[in-house]
């Protein structure tokens, strides 16, 4: 029986995962390392030193910590830029309806996200009302794919692990919802979202009924 959705932010309630995505591509850029949409998949869902880290791996680079530190800062001054003009029509299409459909039947909500910037954002998009609780990367430990994130969120909202259905679409994001014993509902292509128990190409496809009756007859 499933008590609580737990939702991923960037790249699920609104398309922040490409803001992150242009921020690092200066950076990496400014480095002398070129990325791209296909690297940028395994950016998704990972915290902001482990994400630098990914990019100096790619490109071969070392940096001493100092280095490491001046240009994450500088990443994530270049996305506040970015998200500044952000509001409620950013929105993912189906996100708002389909949080709606979760508060009608009385299931919880909460939010699980790798990024330190997770309230200003679900501030700036006037959204905070439908969440029961939000856990961001400043209290938790260990970045996804580890299940932390997921685990506390369902801590905070007193339901068992196992009555959670995650919602991510990034392969980190899927790989610790599965870690954490919950459904895993994946956006994007299967193909990089494999270990998901269903994928659906659009947050417009979410519909609470047809996923409730997926997770019931797969674990029923
Ligand atoms: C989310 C995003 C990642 C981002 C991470 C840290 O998980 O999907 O792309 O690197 O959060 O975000 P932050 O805002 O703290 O740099
Ligand atoms: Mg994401």
């Amino acid at each position: 029986i499933v008590k609580a959705v737990i939702f991923d932010l960037d790249g699920i309630i609104t398309d922040t995962a490409e803001y992150h995505y242009l921020a690092w591509r200066e950076i990496a850029e400014e480095l002398g390392i070129k990325i791209d949409r296909t690297f940028n998949e395994q950016l998704k869902g990972v915290g902001r030193m482990d994400s630098l880290n990914r990019i100096l791996t790619f490109g071969n680079k070392n940096l001493s910590v100092k280095e490491k530190d001046y240009y994450a800062a500088k990443k994530n001054e270049r996305y506040k830029e970015l998200i500044k003009g952000i509001g409620p029509t950013d929105l993912l299409p189906g996100i708002e309806g389909f949080l709606q459909e979760i508060r009608d039947v009385g299931l919880k909500i909460g939010l699980a996200s790798a990024s330190k910037n997770a309230f200003t954002v679900i501030e700036s998009l006037k959204i905070g009302s439908y969440f029961d609780t939000i856990v961001d990367a400043a209290l938790v430990e260990k970045s996804k794919p580890d299940p932390e994130v997921f685990l506390r969120a369902a801590e905070q909202l007193q339901v068992p692990y196992s009555t959670c259905i995650g919602i991510e679409d990034a392969e980190a994001g899927v790989i610790a919802i599965k870690e954490a014993g919950m459904f895993a509902v994946g956006i994007g292509l299967e193909s990089d979202l494999a270990l998901a128990d269903i994928v659906l190409p659009s947050t417009e496809l979410l519909h609470l009924k047809q996923i409730i009756e997926i997770v019931e007859g797969s674990f029923g």
